[in-house]
């Protein structure tokens, strides 16, 4: 089934639907072409229609995902159904996530054991990852053993680094707990902790072996949190799924969407991974909102993460996109303006470690589900901050 997963990747990665009927039977007629016996000819035929139908079924189950991603409301309990837990198990988290989430974990494994990190991104340092290192060697785990992070992106990163250089890495699951980690940085691969008081310096791309996304879990998020994460949701649809858009502007109660909401956000960060697994450039549509959204949160320090990239998309935005985001933020209590002066924020645009030379690479939203690159110089980007500063 692993050469039906790559099939399915292909066509995610291509945007090709999963059923293609016309071209299915083109591709069965092509073969058969070649074959001059009628009764081989037949059961060529029969044979291809077979397998393209158990193809076809297994790229459908589980909502069009790969085998090792599951998504939905409850699957915690389906934990050892999607990961190898049939070996010695190393369950990360922190403490801020409710003990319910590691404990369903836990209770799957064979021989599971807890480690329970502090919270919040100043935990996400080498110290910690130190204790998980300690753990894994005091425990004697080997390189068929496995990590499993349960938690938000800090114990994702976290958990991930650590497996990634333990005994040259080791297997590492993911269970994002947050809307951020179930939509963002549970896929994809980078790990990293922060380092000499900069962000994300150290880390090594590792991608996480099986991701399971349960958002029953979403129910115990603060309100502001989960507002956080749904920013990263808007930029997504904003760049790439109108459909998406749509549905967050008609919602009147986004619990019950939860399943498919995720789901879509995800499919969109995994099939831009898998089009730049290394993050070189194509994965920059992610930044939408990011270049000026870094700027805020840089200098404001008050401001989350995905509440700076909510005020940073306005930026990027223009014509009636922004006028649809800027309705949208405020219809999910997220920010749309910043306090800071042309000035304090060119001040950190410019220290931004994704700028070559003195070119910054922007993402343009003018249509909902759509997008451009701008290559710009610093004149061109103060014009830009000026323009919804007046
Ligand atoms: N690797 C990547 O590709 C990638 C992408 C984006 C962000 N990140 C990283 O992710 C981190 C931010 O992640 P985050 O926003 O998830 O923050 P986080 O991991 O710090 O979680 C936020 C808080 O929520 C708590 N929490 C987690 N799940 C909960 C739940 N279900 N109910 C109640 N509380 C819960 C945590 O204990 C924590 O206090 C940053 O360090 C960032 O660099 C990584």
């Amino acid at each position: 089934m692993q050469a039906v997963d790559r099939i399915l990747e292909y066509k995610k990665v291509n945007g090709l639907p999963v059923i293609d009927a016309a071209r299915e039977d083109q591709v069965i007629a092509n073969g058969a072409a070649a074959i001059k016996d009628p009764a081989r000819r037949d059961c060529f035929v029969r044979l291809q229609k077979e397998m393209i139908s158990i193809s076809r079924a297994y790229q459908q189950r589980n909502g069009g995902f790969p085998g090792n991603v599951r998504i939905g409301s409850g699957v915690l309990a389906e934990a050892s159904g999607v990961f190898d837990l049939h070996r010695k198990v190393l369950v990360v988290t922190d403490e801020g996530v409710p003990e319910a989430y590691p404990r369903a974990v836990l209770d799957q494994c064979l021989d599971g054991a807890l480690l329970v990190l502090p919270q919040g991104e100043a935990a996400k340092n080498p110290g910690n990852v130190e204790l998980i290192l300690a753990e894994l060697l005091k425990r004697g785990f080997t390189r068929s053993d496995a990590v499993v992070a349960v938690g938000g992106g800090v114990v994702c990163d976290m958990a991930g680094f650590a497996a990634a250089v333990y005994l040259r890495g080791i297997v590492c699951y993911n269970v994002p707990t947050t809307l951020l980690s179930q939509v963002d940085s549970s896929v994809g691969g980078k790990t990293a902790v922060n380092f000499g008081g900069v962000k994300n310096s150290v880390g090594a791309f590792h991608q996480p072996r099986g991701v399971l996304v349960d958002t029953d879990a979403l129910s115990t998020l603060s309100p502001r949190l989960f507002s956080e994460g749904l920013a990263e949701v808007i930029k997504m649809a904003a760049t790439s799924d109108a459909a998406l858009f749509s549905t967050l502007e008609t919602a009147d109660d986004l619990r019950p969407l939860l399943p498919d909401i995720v789901s879509a956000a995800l499919r969109i960060k995994l099939s831009v991974v898998a089009s730049d697994p290394h993050d070189h450039d194509l994965r920059a549509v992610l930044n939408f909102g990011h270049t000026i959204g870094h700027a805020i949160e840089a200098a404001s320090g008050e401001f989350y993460h995905g509440e700076a990239v909510s005020i940073g998309m306005l930026y990027m935005a223009e014509g009636s996109a922004k006028e649809r985001i800027e309705k949208l933020l405020k219809k999910y209590n997220l920010p749309t303006e910043d306090p800071f002066t042309v000035e304090e924020l060119m001040k950190f645009v410019v220290s931004d470690k994704k700028r070559r030379g003195d070119v910054t690479r922007i993402v343009r939203v003018s249509e909902i589900g759509s997008y451009r690159f701008e290559e710009v110089d610093d004149a061109a980007l103060r014009r830009i901050i000026e323009k919804r500063k007046i």
